[in-house]
């Protein structure tokens, strides 16, 4: 090759070459501070990835120095109560990634004396961790040679490689880990990592990406035929569906009536008011009273309407009319699922998002 002329492609060394150093310039220069580059502690490593997980730098910072300031080891995490992991887990959503890693924590300290592991197949077995996950715990922290692939890497690789396939699909994600390993480098594997999901993030963004200020623009094949806007191939368009949901505020010597999400059930873990599906706005007050006594066994005399809600949650487009019920009677069923909690105890209980907002109007 000619001194000065640019490689063909990510096959030849050269490029591979070309990418790993203007990678680590540019990210000498545009590194952000985050919290949780502050340190190589696989345990913080670990909460800030799965916290990052579908969740935006700017929202994870504060979730992030909370957490830590709370479960500062890895024993603090197993050893807390899971309604108070969920309660500082509040509003990040996907819940789940919390009581997976929660439960995970006990693993590490039932079976790895509360060290977190270092070796890849270990950190892979642990709930919620798959090999993205402890990829970047492992290399982030131990500077080990693995590669990753999460959104912003997603996105970038498949523009310096062309995809031409669907990037979610078997040989598109054959091909970016295929890729994620060959580029790279032999020594501080954590920060090129860090520093692709930085480019990613900053420069390789989904809509009018910044390329004309890309390290890489001269490398990257999708730049240079001007092919931004159709790699990566988008996603088939999500089907929303309208649903229409009633949540009832049951009060009755100031303590407030909440049920705990079941494990099938969207938010599982967490608490809400009553809540139920019903087929449209125009529902009656008979059939909010039948539904009232098939969940609690209470009678409720009548209904005031506080707000409505309109949220959505994956592919559901939710109007949530919130009521307040009046001429309670009755006891509620005796089980785990339904309590009555005081105002305080609202404050500290875990709710979901809709049932937050409703706490706050009362
Ligand atoms: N997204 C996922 N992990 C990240 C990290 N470590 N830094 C920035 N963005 C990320």
């Amino acid at each position: 090759m000619l001194e000065g002329s640019t490689p063909l492609d990510w096959h030849s060394a050269s490029w591979r070459q070309q990418l790993r150093r203007r990678l680590r310039t540019w990210y000498a220069d545009h590194r952000r501070s985050l919290p949780w580059r502050e340190s190589t502690d696989p345990y913080r490593i670990w909460v800030s990835e799965i916290m990052l997980q579908q969740t935006q730098v700017q929202t994870v910072r504060a979730y992030f120095l909370r957490f830590m300031q709370r479960f500062p080891t890895v024993q603090d995490l197993a050893v807390a109560d899971e309604q108070e992991v969920l309660r500082l887990w509040e509003g990040l959503g996907y819940y789940r990634r919390a009581r997976q890693m929660h439960l995970a924590a006990r693993v590490i300290v039932d079976q790895h004396e509360g060290v977190f592991p270092t070796d890849f197949d270990a950190v892979l077995a642990l709930p919620g961790i798959g090999r993205y996950t402890a990829g970047a715990i492992l290399s982030i922290s131990q500077d080990q040679r693995l590669p990753i692939l999460e959104a912003n890497t997603i996105r970038l690789n498949a523009r310096l490689t062309a995809l031409p396939d669907d990037p979610r699909s078997k040989a598109g994600q054959d091909l970016l880990w295929e890729f994620a390993e060959a580029i790279l480098p032999t020594k501080r594997v954590g920060e090129f990592n860090q520093a692709l999901m930085e480019l990613g993030s900053l420069v390789c963004t989904p809509k009018t990406p910044r390329c004309l200020v890309c390290p890489l623009k001269d490398l990257c094949p999708t730049c240079q035929q001007g092919l931004q806007g159709r790699i990566p191939l988008a996603p088939q368009k999500t089907v929303y569906h309208d649903v229409h949901e009633v949540a009832v505020v049951v009060q009755r010597n100031s303590k407030f009536l909440l049920r705990r999400c079941q494990p099938n059930e969207r938010w599982a873990g967490l608490w809400d008011f009553i809540r139920f599906p019903v087929e449209s706005d125009a529902v009656s007050d008979i059939e909010l009273q039948k539904q009232i006594f098939a969940l609690t066994n209470l009678d409720a005399g009548s209904f005031q309407a506080l707000t409505t809600i309109r949220h959505g949650v994956t592919k559901y487009r939710i109007t949530l009319r919130c009521v307040l019920a009046a001429g309670i009677s009755g006891r509620i069923n005796r089980s785990a699922e339904l309590q009555w909690v005081t105002r305080t105890q609202l404050a500290q209980i875990p709710l979901s998002v809709t049932g937050r907002k409703i706490s706050k109007l009362l």
